[in-house]
């Protein structure tokens, strides 16, 4: 399992501390969750953060941008250093446009969708993706529970990835520990991010570890 474990949930007072237990994870991937205060209802950091976080890893940045037309950023994401933009389906009137965008700029492109928006919305981008990271919480906040209709979206996606032969990597977000992350794993998840499951945990690297065996 690729372990992406959000900073979230990090202390920022030591974010170069927490950094450097990330790096000597198994954490594969590290997730940047960029909020707006419009399109969710909290407000987070910005591309410095995410540029300076760069600078303590090795490890590919998987960008969640949770703000109102993400397409404007698509080049300032790419110079914080990212490797992956996610960006809300619900969120991009011209989303082929948008994962265009992110490709053109060497980026990977991913497209979240929010708890209410069904798999088959996908149908038509499926095929353009590298990856699809499933809410299963409502984004905003990080320490909320795992929404259980997530495990049944998790097997639609494996389905319609599977029928169509695209690469999209299944992700999912939220409420995300040991137990809830076995059953995604069941229902064909790739990539689990974890953001209180690895930071409150007296042991974040074992977490993160147990987390990687699923
Ligand atoms: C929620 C964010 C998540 C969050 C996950 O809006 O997208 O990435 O940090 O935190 P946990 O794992 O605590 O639910
Ligand atoms: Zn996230």
């Amino acid at each position: 399992m690729i372990v992406s474990p959000s900073i979230l949930s990090a202390d920022f007072a030591n974010l170069g501390r927490d950094m450097t237990m990330l790096e000597n994870s198994d954490a594969a991937w590290i997730h940047c969750d960029v909020m707006d205060g419009v399109f969710v209802p909290n407000i987070s950091f910005g591309f410095n953060i995410i540029k300076t976080v760069g600078q303590y890893t090795s490890k590919p940045l998987d960008v969640h941008l949770m703000i109102v037309d993400p397409g404007r950023y698509v080049g300032q994401v790419r110079d914080s250093g990212a490797a992956i933009m996610n960006v809300h389906y619900e969120a991009c009137t011209h989303l082929h446009r948008v994962v265009q965008d992110i490709h053109n700029s060497g980026m990977k492109a991913g497209v979240t969708l929010n708890p209410a928006t069904p798999v088959s919305m996908l149908q038509d981008i499926i095929g353009d993706l590298e990856l699809v990271l499933l809410m299963s919480v409502n984004p905003g906040f990080g320490g909320q529970s795992f929404i259980e209709h997530t495990v049944k979206k998790i097997s639609e996606l494996r389905a319609l990835v599977d029928a169509t032969g695209s690469e999209a990597l299944i992700e999912v977000d939220g409420g995300i520990n040991a137990r809830t992350g076995a059953r995604c794993a069941t229902a064909g998840a790739d990539v689990l991010v974890a953001g209180n499951a690895v930071f409150k945990a007296s042991d974040p690297c074992a977490a993160i570890a147990e987390l990687a065996a699923l």
